[in-house]
């Protein structure tokens, strides 16, 4: 045994086994009182922090072993956020880590092209035939920045339609939520968000076909943008025959149609959700499970349309890290273990998870809904159908839920407005000591 792995065995030994109870998180805190000074929040990323169910601090992790999380006070947690998506392998997967300890003995950039990103790129092409060409980036966020950016190009138009609950990384104009209700023009999200930057991006209601009609015809639209299985709202499915409209009345209306599967990409189906529904958009953003756990995100459509961008074309985009070797590594190995038994396992897995935490909330006001690879406890006695719907939920009992599961070794998502995330590397008993901790867990929620 090498000195780190040894190192690391003896870690483990003084680490407290199974579900912790009456949480002790005084390490968490106190790295966390040096945080908030430094960043943030103590935070490089909002959802983070915990706040959302009511934890003055979040908890530091100190590495991740397959489908668990360990702190830095030495509790396990069967981890179902697997930072937010891309570890659909789990944490430190052998083959991901050997793929990218191997690639950055080579160099970590080079700022020029390896004959790797064009495996990637071909096995992207493969995996989803409406994408024929792509340009690798860093985030999703820059993904939808820059396949907005073509779609306004190719279309010679300004107006975005988005669906509200619908997040698609921080770019300005996408960060407006003009609430439920008809079309309504877009209002800033956020200060520092301009009024310039959000008057061209109209908000409607996901899984309504009426306001979207209404939108394609009072405006000059040059791309819709939705996640085709909504998982940012919490999971919420298109509705029968939604995606088709899409895609219909975007053509009729001569607007783009953008799927952006950065969540459902890779992971709903080796297709992704266009698959899933067999609706073809436009354009693809993808980001999460493409980078298997590093920063790679990717945009990508018809060649017609690609070739608009720089160098091939006219529309501007380029990045200094775009397509880095460690990136392009973990994403190829991440994607060369999903395979047809692969996706079998994620949905029966899925399927129990799901049925699981129905099970343990009994007769309670929760309704689980759950596609392949994403589940989501909606904190409502009634089904969700769009966010309004999402907002409705007992957002309380549901903080008061995930507070009770991290005492009991359980790291659920810190928001009812997201996906819990289903990995390979999560088992039966996984999920048989998620159902025994959740069981515990709705009782505490709901004798508040
Ligand atoms: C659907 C969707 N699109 C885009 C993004 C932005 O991706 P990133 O955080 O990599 O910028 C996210 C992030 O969670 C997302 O869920």
């Amino acid at each position: 045994m090498g000195g780190q792995a040894r190192r690391r065995a003896e870690r483990s030994e003084a680490l407290t086994t199974g579900p912790a109870s009456g949480l002790d998180t005084r390490g968490s805190e106190s790295i966390h009182s040096r945080a908030v000074g430094l960043m943030p929040g103590g935070v490089n990323s909002p959802v983070r922090a915990m706040g959302a169910i009511g934890r003055e601090h979040p908890i530091y992790i100190e590495r991740g072993e397959g489908f668990e999380l360990i702190d830095v006070d030495g509790h396990r947690y069967v981890d179902w956020v697997c930072s937010w998506g891309p570890l659909i392998l789990g944490h430190a997967h052998p083959r991901v880590v050997d793929a990218v300890s191997d690639a950055a003995e080579r160099g970590t950039s080079y700022g020029a092209p390896t004959e790797a990103e064009v495996e990637l790129a071909a096995d992207v092409c493969r995996r989803i035939p409406s994408v024929e060409m792509l340009r690798l980036v860093n985030s999703g966020t820059e993904a939808t920045m820059s396949a907005v950016r073509l779609a306004r190009a190719a279309t010679g138009r300004d107006v975005i339609v988005k669906f509200a609950g619908g997040y698609h990384g921080h770019v300005d104009g996408l960060l407006v939520d003009a609430g439920s209700g008809l079309a309504t023009q877009g209002l800033p999200g956020s200060p520092g968000v301009t009024t310039a930057a959000a008057k061209d991006t109209i908000v409607l209601p996901w899984n309504r076909p009426e306001p979207l009609a209404a939108a394609l015809e009072s405006y000059e639209v040059a791309a819709v943008i939705c996640e085709p299985i909504a998982a940012n709202m919490g999971v919420v499915e298109p509705e029968e025959g939604f995606l088709d409209r899409l895609r219909e009345w975007t053509r009729a209306a001569g607007a783009l149609l953008i799927f952006d599967e950065v969540i459902t990409g890779f992971r709903v189906s080796r297709g992704g959700a266009q698959a899933a529904y067999a609706v073809e958009p436009d354009l693809t953003i993808m980001g999460k499970v493409l980078g298997g756990g590093l920063p790679l995100a990717a945009y990508g459509g018809r060649r017609r349309l690609m070739e608009r961008v720089a160098p091939a074309g006219d529309v501007y985009q380029a990045g200094t890290l775009s397509g880095n070797p460690l990136a392009v590594a973990a994403g190829t190995a991440t994607l060369a273990e999903l395979d047809a038994d692969a996706y079998e396992r994620l949905r029966k897995l899925t399927t129990l998870l799901a049925s699981s935490l129905r099970d343990a909330a009994g007769s309670r006001p929760v309704h689980v809904a759950s596609v392949p690879g994403l589940v989501t406890p909606f904190f409502s006695g009634a089904p969700v159908h769009d966010f309004a719907g999402a907002s409705d939920c007992d957002l309380d009992r549901y903080g008061a839920f995930c507070r009770a599961l991290l005492d009991r070794g359980i790291y659920p998502p810190a928001s009812q407005f997201e996906a819990w995330f289903v990995s390979l590397a999560h088992d039966e008993a996984a999920i048989e000591r998620t159902a025994s901790a959740a069981a515990e867990a709705f009782e505490v929620a709901f004798a508040a």
